[in-house]
């Protein structure tokens, strides 16, 4: 049996798998992976993680050592998101009032400051590019054309495995090197997951 340390993806994906099943069954998740899917789902699905990668990724980009990102191979995923958003640029004032609700709550956020939490937070958004290639296939499926780019749902596109891979690399190291600690990086995932659970569920 391996320990924690060396192989700290496998441990955070057993002890996330339940709340990541959660996510899965909220209705702005079935709404999305439905055979009946619209072009303003996506849209909404868009605004909605807008709203919660803007002051995550902002926390972590700026609080994480820049060597560590780099080894850990992450990137901010924002950018290619709003290029997403002006590419289907639907406007919508219902969509825009939810966000607007959703947007109060997430400013009280508390911020996060722990090294391994931080990590715990990427491995949430890094994991998130798996299944965003899966739901990028599927609205693909549906949408065909007006599916436009999908740059944050098909974020590594082709690289996908290749960079997970370092991701998980570089964690099983960071932790040989005594920078994090397995059980702490764990808790961080788990309340990454649990905010953004809360956060989604909140915005139907
Ligand atoms: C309809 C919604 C979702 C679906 C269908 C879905 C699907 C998937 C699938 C199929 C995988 C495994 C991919 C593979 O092994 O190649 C995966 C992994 C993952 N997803 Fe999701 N996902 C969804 C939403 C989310 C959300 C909103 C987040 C967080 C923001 C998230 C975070 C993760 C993480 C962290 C992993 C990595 C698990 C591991 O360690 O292997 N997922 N997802």
């Amino acid at each position: 049996m391996q320990s924690l340390e060396k192989n700290l993806i496998v441990a955070l994906r057993h002890a996330t798998a339940a709340v990541h099943e959660s996510i899965e069954q909220l209705p702005i998740m079935c709404r999305i992976m439905s055979t009946t899917v619209t072009r303003i789902d996506y849209y909404h699905y868009l605004l909605v993680l807008r709203e919660l990668y803007t002051p995550l990724e902002a926390a972590l980009y700026t609080t994480v050592a820049p060597d560590i990102q780099m080894r850990l191979g992450v990137r901010p995923k924002l950018p290619a998101l709003l290029a997403d958003l002006s590419e289907q640029a639907t406007f919508n004032t219902d969509k825009q009032n939810t966000i607007a609700a959703l947007r109060e709550q997430i400013l009280l956020a508390p911020a996060i400051q722990d090294a391994n939490h931080l990590v715990g937070s990427f491995y949430v958004l890094e994991g998130a590019t798996l299944g965003g290639r899966v739901i990028a296939r599927h609205l693909h499926k549906v949408l065909g054309a007006e599916l436009g780019g999908a740059r944050f749902l098909d974020f590594h596109g082709e690289h996908t495995s290749a960079v997970w891979k370092q991701f998980a690399g570089a964690l099983d190291e960071l932790c040989a090197e005594g920078y994090l600690e397995p059980n702490a990086v764990i808790n961080g995932a788990l309340a990454t997951f649990a905010d953004l659970y809360q956060q989604l569920a909140r915005c139907e």
